[in-house]
């Protein structure tokens, strides 16, 4: 891959809690970066099976370097690991080497290390600091930002975990270069979102360069993971805990996260739930006549394009309104639903049953 231009860092404004995100290529070979935000002598990097290999001694050498005493964890692959025994194994760690409450916990890799091990960092000794070094694409345009952490349970995903922000998140695009496409294309998804949500001129960007994106060039990706950063932190900013903005963010998860626990976790990926799920909610805004069909056919032609599932599982009508009833969003048994109104706009709101019926009906693989 051709060399992007040099790093950028931008800042999560949270007073006392801010932290800078700092994006550019090989970042892991500059050996002073993560050390630099450490602040105690331990460091407990925590990763999984198929990251370890490719990025953990690259990590564990410049800790060390910097004079840090470094303890290792490396969990098995899998949204399906992004459980409570998973986060056992890491306190398991983290006891038996006797990690005291100055230890700073690295996240080294997706999304679901992130999400966990930032959880693990607000729980240990009633909360230890925590870096973010993610390693795909979905975790350095959203995950890895705005300090939600947690894990699934077999009822509901991410329903147990805390808000709890990172000391600074290092987002090296170059490990983008092992990252299997599918997984590069679960990551455009949160990256489309962005933009139909908040931000049209750029969804128009990436409806130009989807091609580029699709095909890893370099600059459109750091392009992408710079507007993504920019546009969540301002949101997080401004709603940190989902009082009210920031559940905008959640654009296509009512339907995605019914997906993804109906069909038990790990079949889809999060990105290509998302992914359809925003195809369903473009649909269902447009029943409503919030946007006209030819904005809901250009979003779901870009989610196609970026190679991600455009028609749904059929999983019943009766159970998908079982599974969207357990969403975080809901309130005295109503589902609620982010909504294009219109287009680079949302609204969070219940919808009529017939609506959310013709949708299903209409997205879905019969
Ligand atoms: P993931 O963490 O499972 O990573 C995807 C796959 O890529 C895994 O197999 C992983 O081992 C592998 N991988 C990671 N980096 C790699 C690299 N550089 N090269 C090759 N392989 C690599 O999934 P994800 O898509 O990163 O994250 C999805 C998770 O993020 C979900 O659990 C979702 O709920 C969560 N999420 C959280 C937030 C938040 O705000 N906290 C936002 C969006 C999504
Ligand atoms: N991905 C949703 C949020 O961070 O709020």
């Amino acid at each position: 891959m051709m060399q992007p231009a040099s790093p950028i860092t931008l800042e999560v404004d949270l007073g006392d809690r801010s932290y800078p995100i700092t994006i550019g290529h090989d970042l892991l070979s500059d050996t002073g970066l993560v050390g630099r935000h450490v602040a105690g002598k331990r460091v407990a990097v925590v990763t999984n099976t198929i990251v370890a290999p490719l990025y953990l001694e690259r990590v564990v050498k410049s800790l060390e370097a910097a004079g840090k005493l470094v303890t290792t964890v490396i969990l098995p692959d899998g949204e399906e690991e992004k459980n409570w025994a998973s986060l056992m194994k890491v306190f398991d760690v983290l006891l038996a080497e006797r990690c005291d409450r100055k230890t700073t916990l690295v996240a080294l890799g997706g999304g679901v290390i992130g999400d966990l091990t930032g959880f693990a960092a607000a729980s240990y000794m009633r909360g230890v600091p925590f870096i973010q070094i993610p390693t795909t694409l979905l975790s350095q345009v959203d995950s890895s930002v705005g300090g939600k952490t947690g894990i699934n349970h077999p009822l509901g995903k991410n329903m147990i975990g805390a808000f709890y922000q990172p000391q600074a998140v290092i987002a090296d695009t170059g490990t983008l270069n092992t990252l299997p496409a599918r997984e590069l294309s679960a990551g455009l998804a949160e990256v489309i979102k962005h933009g139909a949500i908040i931000d049209p001129p750029f969804f128009d960007w990436i409806d130009a360069n989807i091609g580029r994106l699709v095909e890893k060039d370099p600059a459109a990706l750091a392009y992408a993971i710079q507007r993504s950063c920019e546009i969540k932190a301002d949101v997080v900013r401004q709603d940190e805990r989902e009082g009210g903005l920031r559940a905008i963010l959640n654009f296509g998860h009512t339907f995605g996260h019914a997906i993804e626990s109906g069909l038990g976790y790990g079949q889809w990926l999060h990105g290509e739930a998302v992914g359809c799920g925003m195809v369903m909610a473009a649909d269902l805004s447009q029943r409503l006549g919030f946007i006209d069909g030819a904005t809901r056919d250009r979003i779901a032609a870009l989610v196609k394009a970026a190679g991600l599932p455009v028609t749904a599982p059929d999983l019943g009508k009766e159970r998908w309104l079982d599974l969207m009833e357990v969403d975080k969003k809901n309130e005295g048994g109503q589902i609620k639903f982010i909504l294009l109104k219109p287009m680079g706009t949302s609204v969070i709101m219940p919808v009529p049953q017939d609506a959310l019926l013709a949708t299903l009906q209409a997205c879905t693989r019969q």
